[in-house]
């Protein structure tokens, strides 16, 4: 469904940021990028959608390249992505432009409109906040109303560009519960993040490291591999992970409350 094919990215010539990266992500597929920073995440995030063009190789979004300028509204349309910084992102007055906002250019009938706002908003848990202005609202808050706004635009993908990072431990949770929430519908989530506990959340996972993406698997099998050690992750937590690991072969649910457990309360 999203396909990188050999893509080569630089923003200066003679520079190197991604370098013949393949990989596809399927529909349904929960899946998180991890990478130190600078690594190049954001970069691979903005070439998803067609933000950035690859100056080698091909992105593709089912058969839609975005090399082609015609086929960027439709892929637009179909990737959302959500950023980093909740008020960078807030661009209206409330909760309700802000989903109405993008939904403008589609020309869509009244009702159509009135329903995918509902629909979006009931989705994030918003729907009380509606008429809340940006000020009124958490920083959690404001990140589900920039995923109500994507969602009404009904994509195939949700990307999260460190969504979480600037959030406080329940924001934080609330927005993980909304991709679990939404991957359960079918949603294709893919999840950058650097925290190595949110890994845990996904059905796979891959590392971004030196421009290529140097692990492509399970949560589990991540932390079982020494690639970990070489990337400025969060180490105490992964070696406190590689620890059960080493007790318990698969992650199930039990481990994963337990480490989830000890990572909110160290
Ligand atoms: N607009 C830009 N112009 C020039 N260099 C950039 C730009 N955006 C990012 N970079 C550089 O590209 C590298 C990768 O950045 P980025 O994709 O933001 O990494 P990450 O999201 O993993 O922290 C970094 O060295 C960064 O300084
Ligand atoms: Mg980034």
């Amino acid at each position: 469904m999203l396909t990188f094919d050999q893509v080569h990215y630089y923003y200066r010539k003679g520079q190197t940021i991604l370098a013949s990266v393949s990989f596809e992500i399927h529909e349904g597929e929960f899946v998180a990028i991890v990478g130190g920073n600078g690594s190049g995440k954001s970069t691979l995030a903005r070439l998803m959608n067609g933000l950035l063009q690859p100056r080698e190789g091909r992105v593709r979004i089912g058969l839609l390249s975005t090399l082609n300028a015609e086929n960027l509204p439709r892929i637009r349309e179909q990737v959302g992505l959500v950023f980093q910084s909740p008020d960078d992102q807030f661009i209206t007055t409330s909760v309700l432009d802000e989903v109405i906002f993008g939904l403008e250019n589609l020309r869509l009938p009244r009702e159509e409109m009135s329903a995918r706002v509902d629909q979006a908003l009931r989705a994030v848990r918003m729907e009380d906040y509606a008429e809340a202005m940006p000020h009124e609202l958490s920083g959690g808050q404001k990140q589900r109303a920039a995923i109500a706004a994507i969602l009404a635009m009904r994509p195939r993908i949700l990307v999260f560009d460190e969504a979480t990072s600037m959030l406080d431990p329940q924001g934080r949770r609330q927005i993980l519960s909304v991709m679990q929430e939404l991957h359960s519908q079918g949603m294709t989530i893919i999840h950058i993040t650097h925290h190595m506990n949110e890994v845990l959340e996904a059905d796979r996972v891959l590392l971004l490291d030196g421009g290529s993406i140097t692990f492509d698997g399970t949560p589990s099998e991540l932390f079982r591999t020494k690639t970990l050690a070489d990337n400025k992750l969060d180490q105490p937590f992964a070696a406190k992970l590689h620890l059960l690991l080493g007790l318990n072969t698969e992650l199930n649910a039990d481990w994963k409350e337990t480490i989830r457990t000890q990572w909110h309360t160290s």
